[in-house]
């Protein structure tokens, strides 16, 4: 096992105990279907952070145990998920819990006004509605400090093998019919936003198929 995934198995492991068994096991899972520590090498040491569609917490959780970021802010529109990040939390030192905020949001009006080092956007697109997703992105792009990144991954649409294996498993967990974001249309955005991409990487992990892209501004 490499020490990437030893550590973010030690994050799950001990922030996640009391979670119930299903999120238990997706966090452990994680870090084997979804490149982890390519993200963290993305994401620029003692940056303040905004985690948009965070889940459980995982990743925002992890860069704060292992003192990568100085601070996280992460917000979903899913209560369970925000529920499980906050209680995942709350096992954090001392020291280093009041540096996480969880909150719900049911749009873009919820997410805070303020700009950030690092915005992540991980693998929450292909969730959003068609008809706000331009918005949407243009909305975590504001939050993007001048110097700072967004990291955006997703899962892509090719080879439609991979495509159907990853879309069978939203409707198996989210119970959602998924559609992909092309990666050329985030590119469009990103540009009228103002930001430059940094970084273009293709990633398979068993039947998954990843893009990453990273925009600095
Ligand atoms: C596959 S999970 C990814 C969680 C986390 N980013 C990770 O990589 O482990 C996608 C998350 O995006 C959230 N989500 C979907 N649409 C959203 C939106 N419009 N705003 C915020 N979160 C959203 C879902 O509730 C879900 O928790």
């Amino acid at each position: 096992m490499s020490s990437a995934l030893a550590s973010f198995q030690e994050t799950a492991r001990l922030l996640y105990a009391e979670a119930s068994p299903l999120v238990r096991f997706m966090q452990r899972g994680r870090p084997y279907i979804c490149p982890m520590d390519l993200l963290v090498r993305q994401v620029p040491a003692g940056a303040q952070i905004f985690d948009i569609g965070c889940g459980s917490g995982l990743l925002s959780l992890h860069l704060v145990r292992t003192n990568h970021i100085r601070g996280s802010m992460g917000v979903d529109t899913s209560s369970d998920a925000i529920e499980s990040a906050r209680r995942a939390a709350a096992n954090l030192s001392d020291q280093l819990r009041g540096r996480t905020q969880f909150e719900v949001v049911n749009g873009t009006d919820d997410w805070p006004d303020s700009q950030f080092d690092a915005v992540m956007m991980i693998d929450m697109m292909h969730h959003v509605p068609v008809s706000i997703r331009r918005t949407l992105f243009l909305e975590a792009a504001q939050r993007v400090k001048r110097g700072g990144r967004l990291i955006y991954k997703d899962m892509r649409s090719q080879p439609v093998w991979r495509a159907s294996m990853n879309r069978l498993h939203d409707l198996v967990m989210a119970r959602q019919w998924i559609t992909y974001c092309p990666s050329e249309t985030v590119r469009e955005w990103a540009g009228e936003a103002g930001l430059k991409l940094s970084l273009h990487q293709t990633y398979d992990a068993l039947w998954y198929a990843h893009e990453l892209m990273s925009f600095d501004r």
